[in-house]
């Protein structure tokens, strides 16, 4: 039995703990109890490790009385997809409906939803917070106490992350939006409305990657003039490069290996790239960083690939055989990069335990190590709207594709091989509006 089934059995052996004040498990509302609507729809399920399918499945339906239905205009997939279908992230069941990032429009709302009305625009965070506990309070949105009663998520780690939208039970247990309609518990809270000169194009990435970017370089502590490391060239890294540049980085260098970084070159002609791949012998990321910068290294780096890609046979073969989850030679590569007091931020995703951890260069040269956590949506998105009103930021910079929900697995696996010069793609639906100006054609697959 893979992994993933095996900690879901656990779990429902063990059983949830009592925090939580929504309904958990309804991954599918034709598996969930009580949880499917009138007709049907089309959604994009996890079908096994590697495996995805496009299905039809009941439409959800009102559940509790802060819930919003929402007819999905537009999602996307994100590289925290690929880990749930690589079977990384455990808990995951067959059925299960993904998508973390999504906007629509209102289609039905609870009886005590007071913020919101049918027929409006919104954007989703993909967190799903009940607005008032000791986190929610802060806007540390991702880690609200009340939307997850996953026990084994407790364990491992000694504390649990909010619910999420599309991404396992180990985080709830929650439907995601790759999907025609999405219920969304407390819709007041993990709405946000998109004013009308906003296309939905723009405001869809509010969801997830403008905020985690942002998050990564204010959390991480980028401040004015500091040179800037960036692991992992996908959206995260590329939006978090304009990121620490607005925030008053000197310099900013992406490290990658493939044609991400041409991508990165021609559309931020402004930031510096190394290919990793391409480095001699006798050399490595950390010498060639050292070399680049006065022979100390950037004063802060940040990680934005993913525990999951060994980048040597040795941790390769350790996660194979179950003896870690995660490699750490990303981690110790940012350590050794990083000049002595330097700072570095994980936003990439890391799910357990590692092995060869370089304790010894972070503790003599004092590195200050930051989990980044999950982003905490509710903190930025405000104030990211704004800038995307004012121009100061646009996110279709990052966007490559536009496809149909119709064609989503397919997608998925283009997406994963980076098949087609793909990135980010934006997932139209048949509530879709046209295309806006500067997005990319529609390709069907
Ligand atoms: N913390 C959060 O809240 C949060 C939110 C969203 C995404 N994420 C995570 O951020 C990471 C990046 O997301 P994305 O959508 O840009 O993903 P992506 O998969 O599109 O991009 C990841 C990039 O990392 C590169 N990479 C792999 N191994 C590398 C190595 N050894 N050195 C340098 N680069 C390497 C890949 O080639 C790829 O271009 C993912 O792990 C994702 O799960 C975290
Ligand atoms: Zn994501
Ligand atoms: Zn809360």
């Amino acid at each position: 039995m893979a992994m993933s089934q095996a900690a879901l059995k656990a779990e429902q052996a063990i059983g949830h703990s009592d925090n939580a004040t929504t309904v958990q498990d309804v991954t599918n509302p034709d598996t969930a109890p009580n949880a499917a609507g009138e007709g049907t729809m089309k959604a994009l399920a996890w079908m096994g490790k590697n495996k995805v399918e496009m299905i039809e499945v009941s439409k959800p339906k009102i559940m509790e009385p802060r819930d919003v239905i929402l007819k999905i205009t537009g999602s996307t997939v994100c590289g925290s997809d690929l880990h749930l279908l690589h079977g990384t992230v455990v808990e995951l069941q067959k059925g299960d409906i993904l998508g973390h990032e999504f906007c629509g429009i209102v289609d039905e709302v609870g009886s005590e939803v007071k913020k919101l009305r049918k027929g409006q625009r919104v954007v989703a965070s993909f967190q799903i917070a009940c607005g008032n506990c000791y986190y929610c309070d802060q806007k540390l949105s991702s880690q609200c106490e009340k939307t997850n009663s996953n026990t084994i998520e407790n364990a491992m780690y000694g504390g649990r992350t909010a619910g999420m939208f599309g991404y396992s039970h180990f985080t709830g247990g929650f439907a995601g939006g790759q999907s025609e309609y999405t219920r969304v518990p407390y819709g007041d809270v993990n709405l946000l409305p998109l004013p009308d000169n906003i296309p939905d194009e723009k405001g869809l990435y509010l969801s997830d990657v403008l905020c985690t970017s942002w998050h990564a370089v204010v959390d991480t502590g980028v401040k004015k003039g500091d040179v800037v490391a960036i692991w992992g060239a996908g959206p995260i890294g590329q939006m978090a490069a304009e990121f620490s540049l607005l925030n008053g980085a000197s310099r900013v260098i992406m490290i990658d290996q493939n044609w991400r970084l041409d991508f990165v070159k021609d559309r931020y002609p402004h930031v510096d790239t190394l290919d990793f791949s391409t480095l001699g012998k006798g050399e490595s990321v950390t010498s060639k960083l050292k070399e680049m910068c006065n022979n100390r290294g950037p004063d802060v780096s940040i990680e934005c690939a993913a525990g999951e890609y060994a980048k040597g046979w040795a941790h390769y073969f350790e996660m194979m055989l179950g003896l870690e989850t995660d490699t750490s030679e990303l981690i110790n590569e940012m350590i050794t990069s990083t000049r002595n007091f330097g700072r570095c931020g994980i936003t990439g995703v890391y799910v357990g335990f590692t092995n060869h951890f370089n304790i010894g260069s972070l503790m003599e040269r004092g590195i200050r190590l930051i989990g980044n956590g999950q982003a905490p949506v509710h903190l930025y998105w405000e104030s990211l709207l704004k800038m995307i009103e004012d121009g100061q930021i646009d996110p279709l910079k990052m966007v490559t594709h536009r496809v149909r929900l119709e064609d989503l697995d397919k997608v998925y696996y283009k997406f994963e091989e980076k098949a087609d010069g793909m990135q980010k793609v934006y997932v139209e639906t048949k509530f879709s509006a046209p295309a806006c100006e500067g997005s990319p054609e529609l390709k069907r697959y």
